[in-house]
């Protein structure tokens, strides 16, 4: 199967285990690590709000628990009207584990698709450190 593909499937897959009973908006998520595998993730919410972990951050930290350190695509998927696409703290994120010319897939379950960079979606990035 294509990358691709591959991703959207994984990605579609997480969105039935969501944890959201208090937004009851289901994201689904998925990062092919360096290693070549490939890793889905979840949005998971907290009655504390803000301690909400988005479906992107949860497909790279269960990647990165599994033993990568870089990531080389991501995709990101809703059942919405528009492709969905990463908050800003998914996108500081993000970009501590992607080079900044790595693929972001923006879909949602009707067919949109949308691609881009990490550079892309957080243009300006804080990179001194890196
Ligand atoms: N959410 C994600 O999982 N990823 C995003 O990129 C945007 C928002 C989740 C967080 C929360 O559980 C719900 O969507 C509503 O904000």
């Amino acid at each position: 199967m294509a990358e691709l593909e591959e991703l959207l499937q994984v990605a579609t897959d997480m969105l039935d285990r969501a944890y959201t009973p208090y937004s009851h908006f289901h994201v689904g998520a998925a990062v092919v690590g360096a290693s070549g595998k490939i890793y889905g993730g979840c949005n998971i919410e907290n009655a504390s709000y803000g301690l909400t972990n988005c479906a992107e951050r949860t497909a790279i930290f269960s990647g990165i628990a599994a033993g990568e350190k870089k990531f080389t695509a991501l995709l990101v998927t809703g059942d919405t009207e528009q492709a969905i696409a990463p908050c800003g703290a998914c996108r500081q994120v993000i970009t501590e584990f992607f080079d900044q010319d790595a693929v972001i897939y923006l879909t949602n379950q009707k067919g949109a698709l949308a691609e881009t960079t990490v550079a892309g979606i957080l243009p300006g990035a804080f990179l001194a450190l890196k």
